[in-house]
């Protein structure tokens, strides 16, 4: 992944598929032009690499030129009528093949038609290393097309975003989601995740996701996926791996533009970490860090029993039980440390201490990311 100026971009095409792309074009254009001798036609700036590139494949003699095209000063319209620089030869009865690093809208291709209207040229082909075709607009045919893109902002190779990247010898797409820190907190019960969650969401501006209140949530308010859920729920089965995905997407697409989530509750299997990580990368993004608070289970099983004085949930109530949920936390999360250990994403962190004091230690880690 890259960062120009304030954007993340990540890679898309390696200079190899360019290599072999520009070798293609260079072949065909050499099979349809024959000795005659042709004229190259770089549109400045973003052209300047394909044009190099390609003209060191060109098989047979050639030549090659460079223009631009300026807006005019002052004018602002969006089909705004360019002036044209550095086209100082003479074409006449020449064959021209423009050279275009990326073929976009099309505006770019109309007013180079409209400048070549009166150059009395033999032969005017364009050739595009890169196209969009969901974004092109003109009907101008396109002779020869290295690549065909995604309407989707990329860089390198020529092309840049708002001055960089041009030097970059191979092309990189913008990314679909900005940067994002995304957790997976992890902890025994007691261990205060509830408490710390609150703290890390204002703190870092993340959206926390409790697989409990999503399922709540969809199932009270009767969606699709509640429903499906509930279905289940209620046949005394366990929700399938794909429906709570599903929900968790819909979670993080409510918010694509949040600075990253806190998964809580989710995973619980490798499966539904393999699940987790797709579903990010889908969205050009990764888990970063799997947290755990970590606390000693002597402590937990009094933090609990002091809690089940007051909160009258039951299960906080009986030792046993405590302890039982406690082995089975740790029977169960096992598999996911080694999980996020093996990609070196698992952070344990000391919950033993004042509230202020453990907020401090996950800061911590998670600016140390
Ligand atoms: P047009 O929309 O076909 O006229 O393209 C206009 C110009 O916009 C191109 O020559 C590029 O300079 C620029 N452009 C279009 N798409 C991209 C892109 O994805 N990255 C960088 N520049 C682009
Ligand atoms: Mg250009």
């Amino acid at each position: 992944m890259i960062k120009l100026h304030e954007k993340y971009f990540k890679p898309f095409i390696s200079a190899q598929q360019i290599d072999d792309a520009l070798a293609r074009m260079a072949e065909e254009i050499a099979n349809d032009i024959g000795d005659e001798i042709p004229v190259f036609i770089g549109i400045l700036n973003g052209s300047f690499m394909v044009v190099s590139d390609f003209v060191k494949k060109y098989p047979k003699p050639c030549e090659v030129t460079f223009i631009k095209l300026a807006s005019y000063e002052g004018v602002k319209s969006t089909e705004d009528i360019q002036r044209l620089i550095g086209l100082t030869q003479d074409l006449t009865g020449r064959t021209v093949v423009i050279l275009e690093d990326i073929i976009d809208t099309g505006n770019t291709l109309a007013e180079v038609h409209r400048i070549f209207r009166n150059e009395n040229v033999k032969t005017l082909k364009i050739a595009t290393l890169f196209y969009k075709p969901e974004a092109y607009k003109k009907d101008f045919k396109l002779h020869y097309v290295g690549i065909e893109i995604p309407n989707k902002f990329i860089v390198g190779y020529g092309l840049d975003y708002d001055g960089l990247g041009r030097d970059i010898p191979e092309v990189y797409q913008i990314k679909e989601t900005q940067h994002m820190t995304n957790l997976v907190l992890f902890g025994p019960p007691g261990a205060g995740k509830g408490t710390q969650a609150n703290f890390l969401k204002e703190k870092y501006n993340l959206v926390h996701i409790s697989t409990g209140d999503v399922f709540r949530f969809n199932i009270k308010n009767e969606t699709a996926l509640g429903m499906l859920a509930k279905s289940f729920i209620d046949k005394g089965e366990l929700v399938p791996d794909q429906v709570t995905i599903d929900m968790l997407n819909a979670e993080v697409e409510k918010n694509a533009d949040a600075n990253g989530f806190i998964f809580d509750g989710f995973p619980r299997t490798n499966a539904q970490a393999e699940s987790l990580d797709k579903l990010m990368e889908s969205k050009d993004s990764q888990i970063d860090a799997m947290i755990a608070l970590e606390v000693d289970d002597e402590i937990l099983v009094g933090r609990l029993l002091e809690r089940g004085k007051t909160s009258g949930r039951p299960d906080d109530a009986d030792e046993s039980i405590i302890r039982n949920r406690i082995t089975e936390y740790y029977s169960k999360t096992a598999i996911l440390k080694d999980y996020y250990n093996a990609q070196n994403k698992y952070f344990g962190v000391d919950g033993v201490g004042s509230i202020e004091d453990i907020t401090v230690r996950l800061s911590t880690a998670i600016d140390n990311l």
